[in-house]
């Protein structure tokens, strides 16, 4: 897995972040079984409980290509620091079971978690 290509893929997306609420723009980039990158943005709105994350949107696009499986999930922002996924984009990212997530800052130093460390007993059925 080419971790550093796959952080640079989130910072490249984070470009097109569409943030003109909060100015916090977010790229995600989600690495396909098949070494398939797709890339998500951060999508805001007038009415902001309408807005949907940079992770979310990744998944759902790649969900939308019928693309299931993925070894790994990066984010960036803007921030120094790294930049870590919200809760709900936690819940759907133990969905499907992505196992990896890889957490950058603005100049794509990176650390990795396991999803397990980022969403203890994470609700998975019922
Ligand atoms: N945001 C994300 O895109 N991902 C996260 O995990 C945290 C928050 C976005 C949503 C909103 O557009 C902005 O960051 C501020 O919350």
């Amino acid at each position: 897995m080419n971790i550093p290509a796959l952080v640079e893929a989130a910072l490249a997306a984070r470009e097109n972040a569409y943030a003109p609420y909060s100015g916090f723009r977010v790229g995600a980039a989600l690495l396909t079984l098949d070494g398939e990158i797709i890339t998500g943005v951060n999508v805001e709105n007038a009415s902001y409980g309408a807005t949907c994350c940079a992770e979310r949107n990744a998944i759902f696009s790649a969900m939308t290509r019928g693309l299931r499986q993925f070894k790994a999930i990066a984010v960036a922002s803007d921030l120094d620091g790294p930049t870590f996924p919200c809760g709900i984009c936690r819940q759907v990212i133990a969905e499907f079971k992505i196992p990896e997530i890889i957490v950058s800052d603005k100049y794509g130093n990176y650390n990795i978690y396991r999803a397990e460390e980022l969403m203890p007993h994470a609700f998975t059925e019922f």
